[in-house]
């Protein structure tokens, strides 16, 4: 493993500079040796430091297992409403916070707390509830045999996974339970990558770097919330009209204590729907994949129990952790590892240090689908734990108990690159030579 050059601590609770600058940069994520050893240091020697960066308002640290569990757990000590939830330069918080009134760009599920919190969630979580589910299954299955057709299609070609494979099913499957027509579905995977990307310059709109100026960010992800806006409102008017079952009908027409739900409101849960349910998934596909081509052994035990593929699938999501933090703030003072963490301050949940702690899994940096020991927290935990978990795992699994049978073998053609974000990341590009049963 990469280590860092010689780092001094200070003789306080904050971080050194060098690793608090590395955990704000985003081109620290297109580099998961350089991410995790970055993990791996704080773990060992300050797991639950400060980070004191110009331009940043300082926050804490969570880089251990037990830490991140236990701060999701205690929403009501550590919110997700009173700052933002996403780690970002003051310049942008600040900008943000001129235009839209509140630190966040969007009031989506992620940025409320107590029961206003539990009330909307309550709105869509049937729908993702493994019952319900179930009624897809036949749907879903439909599609990731399509994605096995395109696979073989390029048998023995180099394909680029990630932009050819895995952007477009898990994106299929949310616009069908949203209720999106597929004309528009390439709209909403570029506005998914703009908001996702935004600190990538391959991916962000504008294509540029934001690092020179930190309120270029911000105006960059207003704009695409404004391009999402004119999208859902006009989605709105045609689901009242004509309503189907699908999730944009039930958005259109959502009641909350008697009273209709804002249209902020509404435009943060579709925004929420229609840009966490793919990325991510498709992210943790991609490592999938990837692993089948690095360990040559899955893919004849995949195939002789195609019972181990629930596990094949976890572990590749443990494996992605693609949503890399979340930030809470707290709401009253605290004491976290003999630490005071005062009200209003700011912490930051690391989930891919905490799926590698090696406190908790053993041989965290092993892809092992043996692993029997405990969750992992790529969904996060807690009040806020992911609404699509299910989705996501059903998804996966699918496209693999489809996939498997099929496959005779799954060769490496070049170099995994990944998103430069430090928030949701994962599989930019993978080349693949797949071989076809
Ligand atoms: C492998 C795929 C996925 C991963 C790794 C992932 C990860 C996460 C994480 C870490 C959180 C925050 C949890 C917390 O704060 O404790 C979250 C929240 C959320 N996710 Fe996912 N997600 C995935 C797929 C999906 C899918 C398919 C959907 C479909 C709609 C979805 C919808 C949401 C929503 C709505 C929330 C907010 C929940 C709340 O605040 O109550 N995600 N997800």
């Amino acid at each position: 493993m990469f280590i860092l050059a010689p780092i001094t601590t200070t003789s306080n609770f904050d971080l050194p500079d060098d690793i608090a600058k590395l955990l704000v940069d985003p081109k620290t994520y297109s580099d998961r040796e350089l991410l995790h050893s970055v993990y791996t240091w704080a773990r060992a020697n300050n797991p639950f430091g400060r980070a004191v960066i110009e331009g940043f308002d300082p926050f804490w640290v969570a880089t251990k297992y037990a830490d991140v569990s236990a701060i999701s757990r205690d929403s009501s000590l550590f919110r997700n409403g009173d700052y933002s939830v996403v780690c970002r330069p003051k310049a942008a918080i600040d900008y943000i916070i001129s235009v839209t009134g509140s630190p966040h760009i969007v009031k989506a599920l992620v940025q409320f707390d107590g029961d206003e919190h539990k009330k909307m969630r309550a709105l869509a979580q049937s729908w993702f509830m493994p019952d319900s589910l179930l009624n897809l299954d036949e749907r879903i299955r439909r599609l990731a045999r399509c994605c096995v057709d395109k696979l073989a299609h390029y048998e023995g070609e180099v394909i680029d996974f990630s932009r050819n494979i895995a952007l477009y099913y898990p994106l299929h499957v949310i616009m069908d339970i949203l209720g999106i027509p597929s004309e528009d579905e390439a709209k909403m995977l570029v506005l998914t990558q703009e908001l996702f990307g935004g600190e990538d310059p391959e991916l962000n709109r504008g294509k540029a770097e934001v690092a020179s100026g930190k309120d270029v960010l911000a105006k960059n992800l207003l704009a695409v919330v404004e391009d999402f806006r004119h999208y859902f409102d006009k989605l709105t008017s045609d689901k009242r009209t004509s309503p189907r079952n699908d999730m944009a009908t039930l958005l259109s027409n959502a009641v909350v204590n008697g009273e209709p739900i804002s249209d902020a409101n509404r435009l943060g849960y579709y925004i929420i729907i229609a840009t966490a349910g793919h990325d991510t998934t498709s992210s943790s596909s991609a490592i999938a994949m990837w692993a089948l081509s690095q360990f040559p052994d899955l893919l004849p035990r995949l195939q002789a129990d195609a019972a181990l593929i629930p596990q094949f699938v976890d572990e590749a999501v443990r494996f992605a952790s693609p949503v890399s933090h979340f930030m809470r703030t707290a709401s009253a003072d605290t004491e976290i590892r003999g630490r005071t963490v005062h009200k209003g301050d700011w912490i930051m949940l690391c989930y891919g240090s905490a799926n590698r702690d090696e406190d908790v899994f053993d041989k965290p940096f092993e892809f092992s689908i043996d692993r029997k020991e405990v969750h992992h927290l790529a969904f996060g935990t807690g009040p806020h734990i992911c609404l699509g978990q299910h989705l996501a795992k059903m998804e996966m699994r699918i496209l693999f108990e489809e996939m498997i049978p099929r496959l005779e073998r799954v060769e490496s053609a070049g170099e995994l690159e990944m998103v430069a974000s430090s928030f949701v990341g994962g599989p930019k590009h993978l080349p693949l030579r797949c071989f076809m049963r």
